[in-house]
């Protein structure tokens, strides 16, 4: 089966220039750039407060203002009689523009300016956190007056303001530029903070009612009578709600926005910086670490036009004190008489080879890495599996997975190169999304659909329609001006094979799900289908995406959830797939396999992740070598401590203490990213390389893995970065072009007979959850959302419950007790929990996944709403 796509030509049109001179040197540029920005090519600094490449123009500030002079009709050039804002005013021809380089009307405005922003605010540089990297100070240096003529007493307001848990407002600092509201309402869509008050008293503030005193007509300075628009909350109540706040702390050209955890922790001029890439998500965000003595202290976006532009989620920004938790392993760990003890590397290593080797001997020993993995380990395992342990019985899905997503692994992703990028989902047509919450699961993809969605910030196009299979309307996707196409978990196959057929020109059966909707963008040249990991709880869904795209021309991509999953598909951290894509079935691709790694290919496919774990239950398999697995994150967490339990030898690499580390017989801590260099490869297909920012004796997994080889005998040829890199390019020297994994079509499954008081379960993760990344961060885990049961009205009427009461979602294996949030555009029948929240750990509670069907009870009713 091939996947034929229809990307549109990407020829580039040609470019119109247009020719002016600023400060005495002709210019030409692009049609509609603005003069700050040409000014910026041509080697020309102007002030600036407001103006952001990625956001629209404002001229809030006035601090850009330059000279301007314009060709009238007859050619003469006349000056405009006041200076203008460059930011805001785009090159004409024959335009002549004077900064405050060479104009003395420019400087002086400029200085004016300045002078005006700093009239009222703080000089409290030497302890404000902006200080040393504040454009404010640093332009009242350069452009600003050397004295002040001010002697009056400075504005001071109440602080700071908690605008959340994570995010404190010291109004007296703001400038005024929105660049914050801005972000919040052109980029993340949320309408968190805003420009409040006129004149003097005008500030930022949050649509908070208790904060500002506005729902009653008063504020912090006097009495107002005007209401400020409508509150923008969740579920939980919290105004300041979004998952990417932090980002306004990073563009606030003052120290009016700060972060609670780095808040008076650190001076930049103590920092260093090291480049990076975010270990949260698939997305494989550039990052900042910021540093000083061993210690990070903050994380900051880094610049990336390509894949996070400026922009990080909060996760990614403010998640990282799991790494230096309290409980990390600092050594290797033996078992001894039922108790772990610290142990050298020699003697640790010796335990961990002979257990295996033996465990090889009783059956085998499974392989369960995990997915979060860099490249460089990810091919270190794979090698490690195939080579020193001879089996194939390896899988990195440590989430709900399926053999049909297996096969579609190898049939679409692997091997297949950088596909469908982010800025494709700019310019694409259409985009569906079928088994994926791009906020919860992807946050920048949201940000880069949400960008296509309006239009994309360039403008001109027209914005891309996004669609979503799932069963209710997220408050992303309406942030998109998304449209739902609503399906009960399980039944996703049923609205792709319905819009194969209507998309291909096909006749519709009468019952069919797109009758009233228009889906015919997705049929468009361009059109991409976006699928995420949660499609393996879907069968037959994995087939009908791949027959949709071969039916329409869409082009499909996958993302997944954690960081190293694209990389592991690559390197082959699954049962039935070698590196680059090669079926473990196929002989020729074994061959080549063996030639790079110098050892025979086990021709067997292996066991996946609930095959291997029955195995060490029923003790088929003698043993198990398992990596960064969450065992709540496994369908079924109770059989996975079993099976653990029950395993003849474990051996566990492992940064902190787990689950796993309790039942293992040998633990071998692993640095965690900041202490390596290594790469992921992002759901596009792009090598993400960042290197060690923190000094350390910790060593990565392929290191680990290497010196575990040699004591079993082989050679991983994994010993540094270097080596596992020349390592990995002998398997990738010749692109596979055999036979692939051929998708098979495992539903649609039986849908469940749903019972008086049942409903179907649905449920993926939210971005902020008790994932253990987000561990030691009390600031971030404030925001989180809180866990809530959704369900529709009419489904909420059905069990006798209201917006707010609290309903009880039971299986045979336990119960969790949430509110219940009545959800507009949801489908009937069906309640969502969040996957991983604190008050709903639904694998661990219930032991059910995504189209179980559950028990609903109301514990709380409203009164007339009994029954
Ligand atoms: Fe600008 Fe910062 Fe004030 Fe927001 S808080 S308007 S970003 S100075
Ligand atoms: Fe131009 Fe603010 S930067 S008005």
């Amino acid at each position: 089966m091939t996947v034929t796509t229809n990307k549109p030509s990407t020829e580039a049109a040609p470019v119109e220039l247009v020719t002016f001179t600023i400060d005495g040197t002709e210019v030409s540029v692009p049609k509609g750039t603005l003069i700050i920005r040409a000014a910026e090519q041509a080697g020309i600094q102007i002030p600036r407060f407001c103006d952001h490449p990625l956001l629209a123009p404002a001229g809030a500030c006035r601090q850009c203002l330059v000279e301007v002079a314009m060709p009238d009709r007859e050619g003469n050039v006349r000056p405009m009689p006041k200076p203008q804002a460059s930011c805001t005013m785009t090159v004409a021809p024959g335009m002549v523009v004077k900064t405050q380089h060479t104009s003395a009307v420019a400087d002086k405005a400029q200085q004016g300016v300045m002078e005006l922003l700093l009239m009222n605010h703080p000089l409290d540089c030497p302890v404000c956190d902006k200080g040393g990297e504040c454009p404010l100070q640093n332009q009242a240096m350069s452009n600003g007056r050397p004295d002040t003529r001010f002697v009056d007493v400075k504005r001071t307001f109440p602080k700071p303001i908690a605008l959340s848990t994570q995010i404190l407002l010291d109004r007296e600092r703001c400038v005024l530029c929105q660049r914050c509201t801005r972000f919040s309402e052109e980029i993340a869509g949320d309408a968190f903070i805003a420009l409040q008050d006129r004149g003097a008293h005008q500030q930022i503030g949050r649509y908070d009612e208790d904060v500002l005193g506005f729902a009653d007509g008063s504020t912090a300075n006097g009495p107002v009578d005007r209401p400020i628009g409508e509150a923008t909350t969740d579920t939980s109540g919290r105004p300041f709600s979004s998952y990417y706040s932090g980002n306004t702390v990073q563009i606030c050209p003052v120290g009016a926005l700060t972060g609670a955890g780095y808040r008076f922790r650190s001076r930049p001029f103590d920092l260093v910086s090291t480049e990076s890439i975010a270990e949260h998500d698939s997305c494989g965000s550039a990052i900042r670490i910021d540093h000083r003595r061993g210690q990070v202290l903050r994380r900051l976006s880094g610049e990336d036009p390509v894949v996070n532009e400026e922009w990080i989620t909060d996760k990614d920004r403010f998640a990282f004190t799991w790494q230096s938790a309290p409980d990390r392993i600092t050594t290797p760990l033996v078992r001894e008489d039922g108790e772990l003890r610290p142990a050298s590397w020699v003697e640790a290593l010796e335990i961990a080879a002979a257990g295996l080797a033996t465990a090889r001997q009783n059956g085998g020993v499974g392989v369960l890495p995990g997915g979060r993995l860099t490249v460089e380990d990810a091919f270190a395992w794979s090698r490690f599996s195939r080579t020193a342990l001879a089996t194939n019985d390896v899988d990195q899905r440590a989430r709900v997975h399926s053999a049909e997503e297996a096969a579609f692994l190898g049939h679409v992703v692997a091997g297949s190169g950088i596909g469908v990028t982010f800025g494709d989902l700019e310019q694409a047509p259409a985009v569906l999304l079928v088994g994926l919450e791009a906020e919860e699961e992807a946050g920048i993809t949201f940000l880069r659909l949400r960008k296509g969605s309006m239009g994309g910030r360039a403008g001109g196009k027209a914005g891309t329609k996004v669609f979503s299979i799932a069963p209710y309307a997220t408050r992303g996707l309406t942030r998109m001006a998304g449209t739902l196409l609503p399906a009960a978990p399980g039944t996703e196959a049923e609205w792709l094979h319905s819009l194969t057929t209507s998309l291909a020109g096909g006749l519709l059966p009468a019952d069919a799900p797109t009758s009233d909707i228009d889906t015919s963008a997705l049929a468009q040249p361009g059109a991409v289908i976006l699928v995420g990991e949660r499609l393996a709880g879907s069968p037959g869904a994995y087939a009908a995406a791949v027959g949709l795209a071969e039916a329409t021309g869409a082009r499909l991509a996958w993302i997944p959830r954690r960081a190293g999953e694209r990389g592991g598909v690559e390197a082959g951290l699954l049962p039935d797939l070698l590196p680059g894509g090669r079926p473990v079935a196929d002989a020729a691709a074994r061959a080549q396999v063996a030639e790079a790694w110098g050892a025979e290919i086990p021709a067997t496919p292996g066991r996946d992740t609930a095959g291997i774990l029955d195995a060490l239950t029923s003790g088929a398999l003698g043993g198990a070598l398992v990596g960064g697995v969450e065992l709540a994150d496994l369908p079924d967490p109770d059989a996975a401590r079993a099976a653990l339990d029950a395993a003849g030898f474990v051996v566990s690499l492992e940064v902190r203490f787990s689950e796993v580390t309790e039942r293992a017989d040998v633990v071998l801590p692993v640095a965690p990213p900041v202490e390596r260099a290594g790469s992921y490869w992002n759901w596009e297909g792009r090598v993400r390389s960042f290197g060690a920012a923190l000094d350390s004796s910790a060593l990565p997994d392929h290191r680990v893995l290497h010196v575990l080889a040699q004591q079993l005998g082989v050679d991983l040829q994994a010993a540094s970065p270097a080596e596992a890199h020349l390592s990995i390019a002998m398997t990738q020297r010749d692109a596979w072009d055999g036979d692939r994994l051929t998708v098979q079509d495992s539903g649609p499954a039986e849908p469940p007979a749903v019972g008086p008081g049942q409903a179907v379960l649905a449920t993926w993760r939210l971005q902020l959850d008790a994932g253990r990344g987000q561990d030691g961060e009390q600031f971030l885990a404030g925001t989180a959302k809180q866990a809530v049961a959704r369900m529709s009205a009419a489904t909420a009427d059905g069990f006798g419950v209201a917006d707010g009461n609290r309903v009880a979602i039971s299986t045979p294996r336990g119960t969790v007790e949430v509110p219940v949030a009545v959800t507009d555009r949801m489908v009937d029948g069906v309640v969502w929990l969040p996957l991983n929240s604190a008050g709903s750990r639904v694998h661990d509670t219930l032991g059910a996944t995504a189209g179980d069907l559950v028990t609903v009870t109301a514990t709380e009713r409203t009164e007339g709403n009994a029954r």
